[in-house]
């Protein structure tokens, strides 16, 4: 099965073609294209995601992006004269329906009736779209151009949560996912901890109560000066303490000079949610207690670092001893980050070593589509929604 998939929840205009053959016990996937348009520097000057530039920006990027994943799939092919004398019937016969799909996008269904009308049909099995959860004007431009390629092209159209995407692109790379599996979600979001005990079969067993894991990153990142997204800034940053780098032994999780000063937020409650915007405040306090410079304000980033690490990996650990579990996955854009890598994987193989631990590449943490499209193939078997039907839906749960 060939799938086209579509993201758009958040700050990233992304598309790609995936080839899904084999079962879903071993599966097998070739990429055929992976195009990913970052607005990260648009939306830097302000600190964040502002949704309605990143509507703007997703209605001038997905069709140029669509167009090249499409080339770089080999999948592209412009039709001649003839075809297109034809195709511009059933376009100006589709014309009343697509200016109500594209009702809220005008520029999108521009970019739409010109690129388009050109396209012979690609050899496509499936569109598959992120409708939830994100940023709502930002998911309906993927979610109206899903609707607009599924009716145009009769393709089926599979509507996938975000985070399944962040969970299945675990095992792109040929990984398994045996079950029962636990799976830290850390996204600029979510935070969860989902117990799945067979594909599509999610339970929540913890989340935030407040800021996610990548918020608070990006929240500090904004205390200490640094630039959006946080994450990164914040981990160079901490990196960068006392000249440790993550190669050296002695750089793990040891009290530096601040250790005493930051709280490990919920690390010893006995459910396994987390909080982690008291943490936020108790930097903001630090930092106005202390005399800032170079080395003190990359001492606050490696401490801050350290606190949600070690109560991501505590309560993770916690709850894959409970629940016997045979997988232990990480997903989301937090899933960057190197020293939440390395201490989940030292972890495990010290206390938990016959559990199987998948860790995404990490290119492939962030918004892309290529996730997208490899939970459609475990979702294959659910009927496919008409593309009238579909909705976006922000504040979508896994279910
Ligand atoms: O999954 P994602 O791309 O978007 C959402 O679905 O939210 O995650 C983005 C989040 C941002 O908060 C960003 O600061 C964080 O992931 N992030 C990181 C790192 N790289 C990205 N956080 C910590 N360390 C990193 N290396
Ligand atoms: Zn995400």
């Amino acid at each position: 099965m060939r799938i086209l998939a579509i993201e758009t929840s958040c700050d990233e205009t992304a598309i790609a073609l995936l080839e899904a053959t084999g079962t879903r016990q071993s599966p097998k996937f070739r990429v055929l294209s992976n195009i990913v348009s970052s607005q990260v520097k648009l939306h830097a000057k302000f600190g964040g995601v502002v949704p309605n530039l990143a509507k703007r920006e997703h209605q001038k990027n997905l069709v140029p992006v669509l167009l090249q994943a499409l080339k770089e799939a080999k999948l592209l092919r412009i039709k001649d004269k003839g075809q297109r004398t034809k195709n511009q019937k059933l376009l100006n016969s589709k014309l009343l329906i697509l200016n109500s799909i594209f009702g809220h996008e005008p520029e999108l269904l521009k970019n739409f009736l010109k690129a388009v009308s050109k396209l012979v049909v690609p050899k496509i099995d499936a569109i598959a779209v992120t409708y939830g959860p994100g940023l709502a004007p930002a998911l309906w431009t993927g979610v109206n151009l899903a609707r607009a390629l599924s009716l145009l092209w009769k393709k089926p159209l599979i509507p996938v949560n975000h985070l399944e995407g962040h969970i299945y692109v675990n095992v792109l790379r040929g990984q398994t996912l045996t079950f029962p599996a636990l799976v830290l979600i850390v996204s600029g979001g979510h935070t969860e901890l989902v117990l799945m005990k067979g594909h599509l079969k999610y339970q929540i067993i913890g989340e935030t109560l407040d800021d996610a894991a990548g918020e608070a990153f990006d929240k500090v990142a904004r205390l200490l000066g640094l630039g959006y997204p946080g994450g990164p800034a914040v981990s160079t940053l901490a990196e960068k303490y006392k000249g440790q780098s993550l190669k050296s032994k002695s750089f793990s999780l040891q009290p530096s000079a601040f250790s005493l000063r930051l709280p490990r937020p919920m690390i010893n409650s006995k459910d396994f949610n987390f909080s982690f915007s008291g943490l936020k405040t108790a930097v903001l306090y630090l930092l106005h207690e202390i005399k800032l410079s170079q080395k003190t304000r990359a001492a606050v980033a490696f401490e801050f670092q350290n606190s949600v690490v070690e109560v991501l990996v505590a309560k993770t650990m916690r709850a894959a001893q409970q629940f016997k579990v045979k997988t232990l996955a990480l997903g989301g854009g937090v899933a960057a980050n190197k020293l939440l890598r390395k201490k989940l994987a030292e972890t495990t193989r010290y206390d938990l070593p016959n559990v199987n631990l998948l860790l995404p590449e990490i290119s492939e943490t962030t918004d892309n589509a290529l996730m997208i499209a490899t939970a459609v193939f475990f979702r294959k078997s659910k009927a496919a929604r008409s593309p009238l039907g579909l909705r976006a839906d922000p504040g979508a749960r896994l279910a």
